[in-house]
């Protein structure tokens, strides 16, 4: 797809930022087995990408706003615009040495996201979506939600936040409900990673509550460019102010929805 100015600054701060974290991955290979372990230093990893996208990206749009995981908000000079980003989503999976975490950036404008790109820099698999062009994956592969109509055929990701204490007895109740009626559920820990491969036709659904903006953002966009109905977890969409979200094909989001919004 022939993207926009935008999206073409996101991809090139996402590849830059990846080379670093790509580097920091594999000391991270090695720090495994020391006393102290990678956890200071993955920190570090995080807030170093963090600055380089910050640098590109605002770089390249000065008057914009800024919100990441990892600095202050920013309001910009154009109030209407703004970066959301995800420096390291999957951190746990890094910290571990697993290749699956990403780098999440979406622009915002006047409150709806725009364009989203997801970047899985171990399988160099570049995401991304900009509003009524839908949704690719690398240079030319067009996304498409999966076409799987059966529950029993369906396979859905969803995550279980960090702590999770508040979330963890709904979780279980989710888990009851919906396992014995579908092939399979997945955690595998990056949020925007699971809303892209809804997006990929690899997941069928996907679901999760106590989500921030940058999980979310650019995942949403290209979960929806591909065909994917995207709501909060009860419904409507407000999915950032919920921080829950609840994603499927057309054709299986009235099963999923009723089985988790009664459990
Ligand atoms: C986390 C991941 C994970 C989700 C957590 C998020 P982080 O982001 O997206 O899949 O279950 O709730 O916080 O901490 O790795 O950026
Ligand atoms: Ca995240
Ligand atoms: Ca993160």
């Amino acid at each position: 797809m022939q993207g926009s100015a935008n999206l073409n600054i996101m991809i090139k701060a996402a590849r830059k930022a990846a080379r670093s974290l790509v580097k920091d991955f594999r000391e991270v290979e090695n720090l495994q087995v020391s006393a102290k372990g990678p956890g200071d230093f993955v920190s570090k990893a995080d807030i170093a990408a963090e600055a380089i996208l910050k640098e590109e990206l605002l770089g390249a749009r000065p008057n914009y706003g800024w919100m990441g995981e990892e600095s202050d908000e920013i309001v910009g000079e154009d109030p209407t615009r703004r970066w959301i980003v995800d420096p390291l989503d999957g951190t746990t999976n890094f910290l571990h040495g697993m290749p699956h975490w990403a780098i999440s950036i979406a622009l915002e404008h006047k409150g709806e996201v725009v364009a989203g790109v997801v970047y899985d820099p171990a399988k160099d698999e570049m995401f991304y979506a900009e509003k009524g062009q839908g949704a690719w994956l690398n240079d030319s592969q067009r996304l498409r939600v999966a076409a799987r109509r059966n529950m029993a055929e369906a396979v859905f990701a969803t995550g279980v936040p960090f702590g999770a204490k508040n979330t963890l007895p709904a979780m279980l109740r989710d888990l009851s409900r919906l396992m014995p009626q579908c092939a399979g559920v997945r955690r595998w820990g990056a949020a925007s990673l699971d809303l892209a491969y809804v997006a990929a036709g690899r997941f069928d659904g996907y679901w999760e509550r106590e989500l921030q903006p940058w999980d979310l953002a650019a995942g949403l966009i290209i979960a929806r460019e591909a065909g994917a109905l995207v709501e909060a977890f009860r419904g409507g969409p407000e999915i950032f102010d919920s921080g829950s979200v609840l994603c499927a094909n057309e054709a299986l989001f009235p099963g999923l929805a009723k089985i988790l919004r009664e459990a």
